[in-house]
């Protein structure tokens, strides 16, 4: 798909926003997809907040360009960018009930009362609140005042969804099940959907692309499969998993794909930990080895958490709990296997 103002429904051109001498954001250029669900995902500090503050109008950038639906926003205020936005701390008007609370985005927009009342009976519905119109924030659990603010940030129908953090402030089984509604809320409503996260279990489950900032500036965008098959470089392989960077010290990789700065990186379910008699099959030239000690297992649930000392390394392997497998105990000499097309490098 080629990349015009017609695919496109959001895009930052070349957009810097300076705190003093501190760039939040640096020179920020990323389309986002009519549709599509983006989440910019990145450590606390990178300019995640910055960015969507700049595209709900609420900050304006010292320099550059955002441009929604075609148009430039430049001097359009936050109230006329008709966006929908969750944030992560609610934000519900705390003396309205929830029926207020979802009518008021339809008010501004100069909706009459039937109208309303039908459109917030829908939704309602739509969030399993029914029951719940005449309820104060105050008297809602935490899982339900983020469903109702949801509701109020996708009930005006804009054509943008802005989350931060949505989920931040809920336990993590309640995360999960809100995941799983933000999905189907996207699936149905089909909203571009900026979402930003340091979550990266939530931007892998959610994300039709992730971006990666890193301090103020984009480190890799791609989609979740792909980041993590094939992060680009030692920030992102950390940061979006576990990742087992192999020393030259004690491992010599070579390859034809390594350029002078790069760091050879596998991740751990992509070893295999074999006794050290256990090598049967006639190397073909597809696996490489090290010989290491059992630091640590660790047992949960369907993994296997496994350190092996290699050297002055420590391999980090995660392996699926099966019938009839072989356990491996601190102190173990063992043997690491793994596939040389495994094997990624990462700028360091
Ligand atoms: N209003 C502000 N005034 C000064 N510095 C700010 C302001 N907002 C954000 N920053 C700075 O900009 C950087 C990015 O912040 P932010 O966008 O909130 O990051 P994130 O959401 O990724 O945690 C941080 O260094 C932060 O301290
Ligand atoms: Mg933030």
């Amino acid at each position: 798909m080629t990349e015009t103002s017609d695919t496109l429904q959001v895009e930052f051109r070349n957009v810097t926003k300076l705190y003093g001498a501190v760039a939040a954001v640096k020179e920020l250029s990323l389309g986002v997809r009519r549709g599509e669900f983006l989440t910019i995902l990145g450590p606390s500090g990178s300019g995640k907040t910055t960015a969507l503050m700049l595209l709900a109008g609420f900050v304006a950038p010292s320099s550059g360009d955002i441009i929604i639906s075609g148009k430039s926003v430049a001097s359009v205020p936050s109230y006329h960018r008709d966006q929908g936005i969750v944030f992560q701390n609610y934000a519900l008007f705390p003396h309205l009930s929830v029926r207020r609370n979802l009518e008021f985005p339809l008010e501004m927009r100069g909706m009459e009362a039937s109208e309303r009342a039908t459109r917030v009976a829908r939704m309602l519905e739509r969030v399993h609140l029914k029951e719940f119109g005449d309820r104060m924030p105050s008297q809602l659990s935490g899982g339900q005042q983020q469903r109702v603010a949801l509701a109020r940030a996708l009930i005006a129908d804009s054509p943008i969804l802005l989350l931060d953090e949505p989920l931040g402030a809920l336990d993590r089984n309640l995360r999960e099940q809100m995941q799983g509604e933000i999905k189907s809320l996207h699936c149905e409503f089909s909203k571009t959907t900026i979402c930003v996260t340091h979550d990266q279990e939530e931007a892998l489950t959610l994300s039709d692309r992730i971006v990666v900032m890193r301090a103020g500036e984009i480190e890799q965008i791609d989609t979740p499969e792909a980041l993590y098959d094939r992060p680009t470089t030692r920030f992102v392989a950390s940061f979006l998993g576990e990742a087992n960077f192999l020393t030259d010290r004690e491992f010599k990789i070579e390859s034809d794909a390594r350029t002078s700065d790069a760091m050879p990186m596998i991740r751990p379910e992509r070893i295999r930990i074999i006794p050290p008699n256990g090598r049967l099959q006639a190397d073909n030239g597809e696996h490489q080895f090290a010989s290491g000690t059992i630091a640590s297992m660790i047992y949960a649930g369907p993994l296997r958490k496994y350190e092996v000392r290699v050297g002055s390394t420590v391999v980090i392997i995660r392996e699926h709990v099966a019938a009839g497998q072989q356990i491996f105990r601190p102190g173990d000499e063992v043997q690491l296997e793994w596939l040389r097309s495994d094997i990624r490098f990462v700028a360091s």
